[in-house]
């Protein structure tokens, strides 16, 4: 596959089969991964690969710490900033059209609550990953972080594979943190679901909108 073409196949996949990923084929798309650039090469990422039953146990275990403590919801590090336009429109605009494509009306909470909670099945995808960042580490790590996770999906797209990035996994992070065993010094920073897609499933006809490059780029050339 030609690199533009996996840029525009790669989208995030929420419905994925049961077919089961071969181990080599996940190493073989961290490797990939890991050429990655970082700041200085200090390669930050740090990966927890959940498949089989270790996989079961994990999306069971935070199902059911989301379900005994809802409110825990909130991520061990400070993420998220305060949201104004253009992003909140933009994040509406998304929640529209997929929660539409999966039948959920506005202000139903409990299905909305249903849907998010598929995160945590990692939306049945056999692979699971738990990326996580030393807690020492400043913002600029972060960007590599970033780096990494698109080479790892686009390496994926290449392969014929799917995913979903998935920022739900730092929520309910305590639960993560002890079934996978993660040290304290370290931040869960978001999880990822690899899998092949569900061709069949509504949820995934979604096709994000994208600003056109004349919205986000200021030009200086005299
Ligand atoms: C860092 C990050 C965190 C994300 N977290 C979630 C998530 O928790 N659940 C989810 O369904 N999608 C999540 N997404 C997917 C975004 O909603 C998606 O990338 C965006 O809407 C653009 O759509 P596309 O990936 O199909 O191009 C996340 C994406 C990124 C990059």
């Amino acid at each position: 596959m030609q690199f533009a073409d996996a840029l525009r196949a790669r989208k995030s996949v929420r419905a994925f089969r049961a077919d089961p990923v071969p181990r080599e084929v996940v190493e073989a798309i961290l490797e990939d991964a890991a050429r990655s650039p970082s700041g200085t090469n200090i390669q930050p990422w740090k990966v927890h690969v959940v498949m089989g039953p270790a996989r079961d146990r994990l999306v069971a275990e935070v199902l059911a710490h989301r379900e005994t403590r809802p409110d825990d919801s909130v991520a061990e590090f400070p993420n998220r900033g305060k949201r104004k336009e253009p992003y909140t429109t933009r994040m509406r605009t998304l929640g529209k059209a997929m929660y539409g494509l999966i039948g959920i009306p506005k202000g139903d909470e409990a299905a909305g609550w249903e849907q998010w909670g598929r995160n945590y099945k990692f939306f049945d995808a056999p692979v699971g990953l738990i990326v996580t960042i030393d807690k020492d580490l400043g913002s600029m790590s972060y960007i590599d972080l970033g780096i990494f996770l698109q080479s790892l999906m686009l390496s994926a797209t290449s392969r014929g594979l799917s995913t979903c990035a998935q920022g739900a996994w730092n929520q309910f992070w305590s639960a993560t943190r002890r079934v996978l065993e993660v040290p304290d010094d370290e931040y869960i920073v978001c999880g990822v679901s690899l899998g092949y897609e569900d061709e069949t499933a509504p949820v995934n006809a979604l096709v994000s909108e994208r600003e056109p490059v004349s919205a986000f780029t200021t030009w200086h050339e005299e």
